[in-house]
């Protein structure tokens, strides 16, 4: 079932509330795939309904940003959601979450701002108030369908660690999933942007796996020199590869890491052409 309104949604979360039931949120930004689908099967198979918001928030797109061609499939997103047995699929509009107004103006809204120390870095550091703008939807996500647990992929390592931060220092009572990275056979993790890739662009865009593939097994071997590790990339990277950055980062503090160790996460980013693709892996 489609609703694009808040108050519907409420209604039936109250209804669900009374009958004791458990609610899974899976908050995406539509054009669905596979990565979205596991993280949907997980909340099926956990929880007694499951919501999946379709929202392209305006909010967390920069200056220059691709809102405007971002892809929009409501149709096929909840035809994927129905095959899976989502009980609601919530796709409001920017109004229904933000009213009327300059909906990109601070004055116009309450911002919630993870910590300074969490954003200056990887994503955050060339997508200014890019995290303001998913914590803020997300915040507003949970508050409207008040699930017992949200399911996010480790795609976005980044966001998913300043999620839990969120969670913990608001005190907000739902349990984070985190979902493992779907990829192609190729090692392609998977992404809506994909969409974007031109096929010769699809085989530099395996680089980024390879490089990370490549980086864990060298630690495996017993590398633990980060500059040593990130030595190994450059052989993977072609003048097509815009290289955004290369980090060991703390799993769960993102702190810098010069010595890896099982809870370093290697983030990268690379852009093709005009397309930012990123991509991580856990040491451990
Ligand atoms: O990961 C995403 O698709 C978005 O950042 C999210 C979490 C749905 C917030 O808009």
């Amino acid at each position: 079932m489609i609703l694009h309104k808040i108050t519907e949604v409420r209604e039936k979360i109250k209804e669900w509330k009374k009958e004791g039931l458990t609610i899974g949120l899976i908050p995406t930004m539509g054009a669905l795939h596979a990565g979205h689908k596991s993280l949907i099967d997980k909340s099926v198979e956990k929880c007694d309904r499951t919501v999946v918001s379709v929202f392209v928030n305006p909010i967390q797109f920069c200056p220059g940003e691709d809102l405007d061609k971002y892809p929009r499939t409501l149709d096929k997103d909840n035809e994927l959601c129905e095959q899976s047995n989502v009980d609601i699929v919530f796709a409001p509009t920017p109004k229904e979450m933000y009213g009327e107004g300059h909906i990109l103006s601070n004055d116009f809204l309450t911002y919630v701002i993870p910590p300074y120390f969490y954003v200056n870095k990887l994503c955050g550091k060339s997508r200014v108030g890019h995290f303001d703008g998913v914590c803020t939807v997300v915040n507003k996500l949970f508050n409207i369908v008040q699930p017992d647990f949200a399911f996010f992929g480790e795609k976005d390592a980044q966001q998913l660690i300043i999620i839990k931060k969120m969670v913990k220092d608001l005190n907000i009572p739902i349990e984070i999933i985190p979902c493992p990275i779907v990829r192609e056979p190729s090692g392609l993790a998977l992404s809506s942007r994909n969409k974007y890739l031109k096929e010769e662009q699809k085989e530099y865009a395996v680089a980024l796996s390879k490089i990370l593939f490549n980086i864990k097994s060298c630690y495996k071997k017993g590398i633990t020199d980060t500059n040593a590790l990130l030595e190994t990339a450059y052989t993977y990277l072609t003048p097509n590869h815009n290289l955004e950055y290369l980090e060991f980062c703390d799993e769960n503090t993102l702190e810098g890491k010069s010595t890896a160790d099982d809870n370093t996460r290697v983030f990268i980013a690379v852009k093709i052409g005009d397309v930012r693709l990123i991509d991580n892996i856990l040491l451990k």
